[in-house]
C-alpha cells in the first residue's frame, strides 16, 4: 500500500496486455464451435450485436473504474461504496479459483502435446490415447486418485512460467512479456491460418460450414435461435475477461491521461477479430481431416477439450508432409494465448491482496503461484477433466454472469453512470456517448439476467 503504485511503461504496452488477458484458448477452441454450431456465418449477427451493447460497453466500464479509482477490484468498489467491498472480492477469487486453477492444467495438456507433436507419440487413435493413455480418465469426479505426473509437471512449468514474469514490477514483467507473446502469437497464428487454408478440403469446408449463413438458427421468435443469442452473449464476457476484475485491475496501472473508449475498442475489435481468424484455421483444418479420412464434417467436430487434443493430432496424423512442425506450430499458439491468459488472473489477484494488505508484490505473487500449483493438483488427476467441466459450467453460467450484473448496478444505478462518463470524456480521448448509460444501466444487466434465469430453469428444471 505504501509503495508508488505501478505504471505501464507504454500505451501500446497495456493495450497488448490487455489483449493477451482476451486472446486464450476460448478464442480457438470455442469460438469456432459455437459458430459451427449456431448458425455458421448467421453466428457473426448476434456475436457483433452482444459484442456492441454488452463488450464494449462493460470493458468501458471496467477500464474507467480501474482507471477513476487506482485500485484492484476489492479497493475500487471499497471506494465507491464499502459495503461493495466483497464484490470486489467475489471476482478476483473466482477468476483464480474458478477459471486459473484449472487454465494452468489444460495449459499443461499442451505443453505435453507440443511435445508429442515431435514424434506424433499420440499414435493412430487419438481419441483413445488423449482420454485413455494420456488423461487415464476415471467415470466419477469423486474418484480423485492417481495423479498424472507429466500434467503435473508440465502445470507446475505454466505456473512458474507465470510466476517468473508476475513477479517483476508491471512495466518489466508483464508489459514486457505482452510485448514478445503477442507480436509472436500473431505471427504463428497468421502462419497456422495460411498454412490450414493450403490443405486439401479446407476452403470447400469453410465455405459451406464457417462462412454459410443460416439465418433460421438465429430466429428470435423460436425457443432454438434465442438460446443462440443467450450463447453470443455469453461467449463475448468470456472472451473478453469480463466480470472477472481483470481489466479493472489492467486499467489501474494507467496514466492520468488516457484515452479509456479508443483503449476499449481496439482490445474489443482485436480480440474478436483474433477468433473470426483463427476460425479459419480450425474450420479448414478440420475440413481438411475430414476430407482425408472420408468422413462427413459433422462427425470430424467436436467442442472444447476434445477439438485441440483429440481432432487436431487426428487431422495432424493425415497431413501430407511436415506433421510434427504442424503439430508444434499449433501447441506452441495454444501455450502462448494460454500463458497470457493466465497471467492476467493471477495479477488481478495478487494486486488485489497488495492493495489491501501491507505485503510486497513479490511476496504476494510467490503466494499466490505456490498456491496456484497446489490448486491445480486435482485436475491433473483421472478426474480433471470431469471437475474441469463442472468449474467451467459453474463459471460461465453463475459466477461471471453475477458479477456483471452487481458491477452494472454499482456503476449504474449507485454511482452514476453519468459520473464515470463524466470521467471517462475528462480523460481524454474519443468522447463516450450518453447511450453507454442506457447500455450499463438498462441493456446489458437485463441481458445478464435473462442468461442468469436461463441457465436457472436449464439446470434445475
Ligand atoms: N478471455 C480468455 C479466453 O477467451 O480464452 C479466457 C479468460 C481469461 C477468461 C481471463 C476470463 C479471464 F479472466
Ligand atoms: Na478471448
Amino acid at each position: 500500500m505504501a509503495e508508488k503504485r505501478s505504471l505501464w511503461g507504454s500505451k501500446i504496452g497495456f493495450l497488448l496486455a490487455a489483449i493477451g488477458s482476451a486472446v486464450g484458448l476460448g478464442n480457438i477452441w470455442r469460438f469456432s464451435y459455437m459458430a459451427y454450431e449456431n448458425g455458421g456465418g448467421a453466428f457473426l449477427i448476434p456475436y457483433l450485436v452482444a459484442l456492441l451493447c454488452a463488450g464494449v460497453p462493460l470493458m468501458i466500464l471496467e477500464y474507467s473504474l480501474g482507471h477513476r479509482e487506482k485500485a484492484s477490484p476489492p479497493l475500487a468498489f471499497a471506494r465507491i461504496n464499502p459495503l461493495w467491498e466483497p464484490l470486489g472480492w467475489w471476482m478476483p477469487v473466482v477468476a483464480f479459483f474458478g477459471i486459473n486453477l484449472f487454465y494452468a492444467a489444460v495449459i499443461g495438456w499442451c505443453i505435453n502435446y507440443f511435445g508429442l507433436s515431435l514424434t506424433l507419440g499420440w499414435g493412430t487413435d487419438t481419441q483413445s490415447f488423449f482420454f485413455g493413455e494420456f488423461l487415464q480418465l476415471s467415470d466419477s469426479p469423486f474418484t480423485l486418485g492417481g495423479i498424472r505426473w507429466p500434467v503435473l509437471a508440465a502445470t507446475a512449468g505454466a505456473w512458474a512460467i507465470c510466476w517468473t514474469i508476475c513477479y517483476r514490477e508491471v512495466s518489466r514483467g508483464i508489459e514486457k512479456a505482452s510485448m514478445i507473446f503477442m507480436p509472436l502469437l500473431v505471427i504463428l497464428t497468421l502462419i497456422l491460418v495460411g498454412w490450414s487454408l493450403r490443405l486439401d478440403g479446407a476452403r470447400e469446408a469453410i465455405r459451406e460450414f464457417y462462412l454459410k449463413a443460416d439465418l433460421s438458427k438465429i430466429a428470435l421468435n423460436t425457443a432454438e435461435g434465442r438460446k443462440v443469442w443467450v450463447a453470443a452473449f455469453g461467449q463475448i464476457f468470456f472472451t473478453l475477461s469480463l466480470g472477472f476484475g481483470i481489466m479493472i485491475t489492467y486499467a489501474s496501472y494507467l496514466p492520468k491521461k488516457t484515452d479509456i473508449t479508443g483503449n476499449a475498442l481496439t482490445t474489443c475489435i482485436l480480440n474478436c477479430l483474433y477468433s473470426i481468424i483463427a476460425g479459419f484455421a480450425v474450420f479448414g483444418t478440420i475440413g481438411f481431416m475430414a476430407n482425408a479420412k472420408g468422413v462427413p464434417f459433422d462427425e470430424a467436430i467436436t467442442s472444447g477439450p476434445g477439438l485441440a487434443f483429440v481432432v487436431y493430432p487426428e487431422a495432424i496424423n493425415q497431413l501430407p508432409i511436415l506433421n510434427q512442425l504442424f503439430g508444434a506450430l499449433f501447441f506452441l499458439v495454444l501455450i502462448v494465448a494460454g500463458i497470457s491468459s493466465m497471467i492476467s488472473l493471477t495479477e488481478a489477484f495478487s494486486c488485489s491482496i497488495c492493495d489491501k494488505f501491507v505485503i510486497s508484490r513479490q511476496k504476494a505473487t510467490t503466494i499466490i503461484c505456490s498456491l496456484g500449483l497446489i490448486g491445480s493438483i486435482p485436475f491433473t488427476t483421472r478426474a480433471g477433466l470431469l471437475i474441469l467441466d463442472i468449474a467451467d459450467h459453474f463459471i460461465n453460467n453463475y459466477a461471471l454472469i453475477i458479477g456483471g450484473i452487481l458491477e452494472c448496478i454499482l456503476i449504474g444505478w449507485l454511482l452514476k453512470s453519468q459520473v464515470m462518463r463524466r470521467h471517462v470524456n475528462n480523460s481524454g480521448g474519443i468522447r463516450l456517448w450518453p447511450v453507454w448509460d442506457i447500455c450499463i444501466r438498462v441493456i446489458t444487466p437485463a441481458v445478464l439476467l435473462i442468461m442468469l434465469v436461463g441457465a436457472l430453469l436449464e439446470d434445475f428444471t
